[in-house]
């Protein structure tokens, strides 16, 4: 599966542009400001229905323009091409697969699944646990398809719980500990699985890329381990009266990344930990693969910053053997030199928000 067509109008200072990126390797250089993550995240917008920048899509719109319109053709073997299109104009986003509006994000990511490494997701193990409880929860909804129900019926069961506990009276809460209960295990135990699933796959790229295996990754429940949720939500319900919320859930649990027993953020240097999160993201699209739900493509904005030429030489091994269609953007050309040379690559130049194919 990849792109194999991209059309953009009036994302950020790129007023138009039309690409036809190759299946393999597509390298997009140029000086800072010149929209190479503009490019990146139009294509994002094609696969999530969102920016990987902002949550305000009015923040996208080119100054001089209205709104924004990217379209993107998706190709996959066996199968009929289909079309994404995205548009937004300050009031409504329309999305369209094949012409016709759908609804839901979720059926564009389905459509066209991608992942995105980008300069705020080194923070991923440093940062507060949402991140990471996202990155999990993309991999589980991409390999599940029954996880996202479940995932809606908990997000449900919580917030009636949480307007439950504004009423003040504990046997308005308790009504909905049973179901919060039970979506929210299922919640955690699919987090569960899949991290064992991943756990091989990072262990391997993470050999690759840093040279050690003396790596866990574990999953954190966000209630008491020794209870079960249900005796965990009944335990705390005088405790979640006096806050307003419910404290404890899937909604507070993490994900640790573990080098030699030590939290990772507190160990390694910051180029061992881009490559952590590389060596995170590029196991999600192995297993994916192997499990042969096709990954859309994977993006990657300013890979070469921080790292060695030693490190990028692995990197682009790794992201060589993936076999998935990449765009990785550098602000100077010389960066993918030492990236794979073989046939399936094209370069792109991005100069003030205009992108010709070299
Ligand atoms: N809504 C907008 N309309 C027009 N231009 C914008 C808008 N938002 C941002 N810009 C400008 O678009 C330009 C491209 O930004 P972008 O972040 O894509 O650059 P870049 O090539 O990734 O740079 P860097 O190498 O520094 O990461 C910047 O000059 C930015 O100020
Ligand atoms: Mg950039």
């Amino acid at each position: 599966m990849g792109l194999s067509k991209l059309d953009v109008f009036n994302v950020r200072n790129i007023e138009y542009a039309r690409l036809e990126p190759a299946p393999r390797f597509n390298f997009i250089h140029g000086l800072n400001g010149s929209g190479k993550s503009a490019l990146l995240e139009s294509i994002f917008l094609v696969g999530r229905a969102r920016s990987f920048r902002t949550a305000n899509l009015s923040k996208v719109i080119n100054f001089n323009a209205k709104e924004f319109v990217v379209s993107g053709n998706i190709c996959q073997v066996g199968k009929k091409n289909t079309t994404i299109g995205i548009q937004y104009n300050h009031q409504q986003l329309i999305t369209r697969l094949d012409q016709q509006t759908v609804k839901s994000k979720a059926t564009i990511a389905y459509g066209f699944p991608l992942q995105i490494i980008h300069p705020k997701s080194y923070r991923i193990l440093d940062a507060g646990p949402q991140i990471r409880r996202e990155f999990i929860d993309w991999g589980v909804f991409n390999l599940n398809a029954d996880f996202l129900p479940i995932w809606r019926r908990f997000k449900t069961a919580l917030t009636q719980r949480n307007a439950a506990l504004k009423t003040r009276l504990s046997n308005q809460v308790r009504v909905w500990n049973p179901e919060l209960a039970y979506y929210g295990t299922m919640v955690h135990e699919y987090r569960c699985n899949y991290t064992h699933q991943l756990k091989p796959f990072f262990l391997l790229a993470c050999e690759q890329l840093l040279g050690t295996t003396e790596i866990d990754i574990k999953i954190n429940s966000g209630w008491d381990s020794v209870l079960t949720y249900e005796q965990a939500l009944y335990k705390s319900v005088e405790k979640d009266l006096r806050y307003g919320f419910t404290g404890q859930g899937p909604h507070r649990g993490d994900l640790s990344v573990l080098v030699k027993k030590k939290q990772a953020k507190d160990y390694v240097s910051r180029g061992q930990l881009k490559l952590l999160v590389l060596a995170l993201s590029m196991a999600q699209i192995t297993m994916l693969q192997q499990a042969e739900h096709q990954l859309g493509c994977f993006l990657v904005d300013d890979l070469t910053a921080e790292l060695d030429n030693h490190s990028k030489e692995k990197v682009f091994r790794c992201l060589d053997e993936m076999k998935v269609q990449v765009f990785l953007t550098a602000t100077n050309k010389d960066s993918f030199v030492k990236g794979p040379t073989v046939g399936d690559h094209k370069m792109f130049h991005v100069e003030h928000g205009v992108v010709t194919e070299e």
